[in-house]
């Protein structure tokens, strides 16, 4: 029989804008599901940040992206996401690591959440390197000025990106 916390150590939040999810984001998040028994990946709604996508967008596409898998759950969140990962009775959080440029930004997230809530630690996974150079924010330029996109993201994320764009 499992106690609270070996529960709690099963499960993982892997937290994002997604906006949208591209093939580096998956890529984390299809290993990650092989090291939790369950994985959440959680979209952070931000409403100081206006997005492309709205969050229901985001999480179709992510459980679309997810669907063959029986242990991924895609949710929302806004507020803390200390918070959202104590109250979903997980202790770890999951961040990708694509460049040292991410280094200095994933640092100080990780050392204020774990300031905000020390019984919540972050892991990095390295993501590999054919998916080094994805960002959501490039995706959505190249798709924009009519650059293919279709070996960065999903197939859904490229008909949403299709339908939305000029
Ligand atoms: O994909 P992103 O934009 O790099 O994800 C950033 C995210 C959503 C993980 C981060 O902004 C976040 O955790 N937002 C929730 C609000 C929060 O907890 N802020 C304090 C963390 S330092």
């Amino acid at each position: 029989m499992l106690n609270g916390l070996e529960k709690m150590r099963r499960t993982a939040v892997y937290p994002g804008s997604f906006d949208p999810p591209t093939n580096g984001h998956c890529d984390i998040i299809k290993r990650s599901a092989k090291l939790f028994d369950c994985l959440i990946v959680a979209v952070a709604e931000n409403p100081a940040k206006k997005s492309f996508f709205s969050v229901e967008e985001r999480v179709i596409m992510l459980r679309e992206i997810v669907s063959e898998y029986g242990n991924i759950e895609v949710d929302h969140f806004d507020g803390l996401l200390v918070d959202y990962t104590e109250n979903a009775g997980a202790v770890t959080i999951i961040r990708g690591l694509r460049a040292l440029s991410d280094f200095e930004y994933e640092f100080e997230l990780a050392l204020m959440n774990r300031h905000l809530n020390a019984t919540v630690d972050t892991i990095f996974m390295m993501t590999d390197e054919h998916y080094s150079f994805i960002r959501s924010s490039l995706v959505r330029e190249v798709a924009r000025l009519g650059g293919d996109i279709s070996d960065k993201v999903p197939p859904v994320v490229e008909k949403y990106l299709k339908e939305r764009l000029p």
